[in-house]
């Protein structure tokens, strides 16, 4: 037995040597299916190459984007084409001005100047009226913008004013209490207002010449014998 084991040259010696490989073998089948045992756990414990993102994160920043939030205002050539734009509702809205000014041609002036033919005019430039410095050196003319821009915060518009009024918050009661002063002797045009898909029509109407315009009329002839043959 001993004498056996001694022997290097026996074929259990060699045998043995295999054993050992075989042994080796085994320790590294056993390290890399403990190896893909422990990957395989940890995978399912710790999400590790998917991560995935909490649906609600822990804080929110505040204000940062606010969705359905007061929508952006209106302008005031869009205020002014609304359907239910008038003059007449501007002289409701102008009862918040009879205090301090009148508005028909020659009136007197107020606490306010008179505003007969204010729209268009000058600013600050009624004769025999006092102006605050403020608004004498603004400069320009009352147009559809200064004026909603003036009417919205009379103090934002010229720092120092004597019109103590807060302002019309609203661009409706703005455009129509302007469209009311424009018929007291102004009369200046209304803005249009073309929605964007419209003006791009414009631009390409006005862009063509006369053969892309009698290309387009021939075009809509056919398409109305087109229509006009389907309709038979
Ligand atoms: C409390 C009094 C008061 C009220 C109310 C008031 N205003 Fe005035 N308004 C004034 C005074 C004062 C001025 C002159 C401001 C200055 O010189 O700084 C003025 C100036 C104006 C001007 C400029 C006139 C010019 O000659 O350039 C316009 C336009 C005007 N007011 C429109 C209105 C309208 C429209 C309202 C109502 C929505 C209104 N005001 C309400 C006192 C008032």
């Amino acid at each position: 037995m001993t004498q056996e084991n001694s022997s290097e040259t026996t074929p259990e010696a060699e045998t043995g040597g295999g054993d050992l490989f075989n042994t080796a073998a085994g320790w590294v089948l056993f390290a890399a299916g403990l190896g893909l045992g422990l990957s395989i756990l940890s995978g399912k414990y710790f999400h590790g190459d998917s991560p995935e993102r909490p649906e609600q994160l822990g804080y929110v920043i505040e204000g940062a984007v606010e969705e359905g939030g007061p929508a952006a205002e209106m302008t005031m050539a869009a205020a002014l084409n609304m359907p239910e734009m008038s003059a007449s509702a501007g002289e409701k809205v102008y009862a918040k001005c009879l205090a301090c000014h009148t508005i028909e041609q020659g009136g007197a002036n107020g606490v306010g100047p008179n505003l007969y033919g204010i729209m268009g005019s000058p600013i600050a430039a009624k004769p025999g009226f006092d102006y605050s410095s403020a608004l004498a050196g603004k400069g320009g003319v009352w147009d559809w913008e200064t004026m909603s821009e003036w009417l919205k915060s009379p103090r934002a518009f010229a720092e120092g004013t004597k019109m103590s009024f807060a302002g019309l918050s609203k661009i409706e009661d703005r455009a129509a209490v302007a469209l009311y002063m424009n018929e007291a002797g102004s009369n200046i045009p209304v803005p249009e207002y073309v929605e964007a898909v419209a003006e791009d029509a414009e631009v390409e109407e006005t862009g063509s010449d006369a053969g892309q315009v009698a290309e387009a009329e021939a075009e809509q002839n056919e398409g109305e014998e087109i229509a006009a043959a389907a309709a038979e």
